[in-house]
């Protein structure tokens, strides 16, 4: 039989999500949860299948948009295999805004590809990775991709795309998920309003968004903790002023900020989703016993993470 399987990591933003859906500067790094889909020969009609949701492609059920624009895509270029199954397992929850989306995107693209004979060159993963994304959240800056594709943490912009940003040390940051699902494409909608309701105001804050973002990026590379800390609070007071914040998330916030914390804030499109902490050296322990009692769903992660990786692959038909 033949099997291809590849692995792609969520992301977390540290800075800049949504203004860099307007140009600005903004921080991606890859964290240690993975979307790992399976590419294998079967006889029947192709499906595609994660946990008991499963679904033909050729069904209009509205499952699996992503995975079935992705597979047309491939369709339409080459003869592709015609019997095949697309399986799926994640430990990203969809729609927690840890970039489960363009992690699915990215492990499909990269398997289609390889199972179908075509050439999985980084270029070609990506390209047919946005093809995808764009079907679930519309005008994507491209970040969710570019994170999960190279892993580690990235300085990414639309006029300049992504560069690779080293990390001397290690560093540790804590996720929690609100528990609240939310869909980025509707966050993305909304924050447009408030661009055209303020074009001035709203630009000087992207404006703003860049210098944040390379301010932190500095702070990266002396290992300031607190500055970096900090700048995720100023970071955080924007995403609320743009309305992507809520009030329960914000009561969220509130809670993690009163913890052995440097700094929180929402990550990813917001309206839901989950918050990242900045926990302060030593204080590993005590959080985790805190957000265990707290909240349903968090974890730990060190950065930096791998991006993309092929899995066992057995190709020998
Ligand atoms: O979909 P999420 O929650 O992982 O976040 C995407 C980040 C945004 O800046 C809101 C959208 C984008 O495409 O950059």
């Amino acid at each position: 039989m033949t099997e291809v399987v590849a692995s792609a990591p969520g992301k977390i933003i540290l800075t800049g999500e949504h203004f860099v859906v307007h140009g600005a500067c903004a921080i991606a790094a890859a964290v240690d949860r993975r979307v790992k889909v399976t590419f294998s020969s079967v006889s029947g009609q192709p499906f595609i299948q994660s946990g008991r949701i499963r679904s033909a492609l050729t069904d209009k059920d509205g499952k699996f948009l992503l995975v079935k624009a992705i597979l047309r895509e491939v369709q339409s270029r080459n003869k592709a295999r015609d019997s095949f199954a697309v399986k799926i397992s994640s430990d990203i929850p969809a729609g927690s805004g840890l970039g489960s989306s363009a992690a699915v995107a990215v492990a499909t693209s990269a398997a289609a590809l390889k199972f179908n004979g075509l050439e999985a060159t980084d270029s070609k993963i990506q390209e047919l990775a946005m093809i995808g994304e764009k079907q679930v959240h519309g005008n994507p800056s491209g970040i969710d991709v570019e994170s999960s594709m190279r892993g580690g943490l990235i300085l990414f912009s639309r006029a300049s795309g992504a560069k690779s940003v080293p990390l001397d040390k290690a560093l540790n940051f804590l996720i929690v998920y609100s528990g609240k699902t939310r869909k980025t494409s509707a966050l993305i909608s909304r924050v447009s309003l408030k661009k055209e309701m303020f074009p001035h105001f709203f630009s000087s804050l992207a404006r703003s968004a860049s210098f944040l973002s390379l301010e932190f990026l500095d702070a990266l590379t002396c290992g300031d903790l607190p500055r970096i800390g900090a700048l995720m609070n100023i970071s955080q007071a924007t995403l609320d002023w743009i309305g992507v914040s809520t009030p329960s998330m914000d009561k969220l916030i509130e809670n993690l900020a009163s913890q052995d914390v440097f700094g929180v804030k929402l990550t990813g499109a917001g309206g839901g989703g989950s918050v990242i902490a900045l926990p302060k050296p030593g204080s590993n322990k005590a959080l985790s016993k805190y957000v265990r009692r707290n909240f349903q769903w968090s974890f730990f992660t060190s950065l930096p993470q791998e991006g993309l990786r092929w899995e066992n692959s057995n190709q020998n038909s």
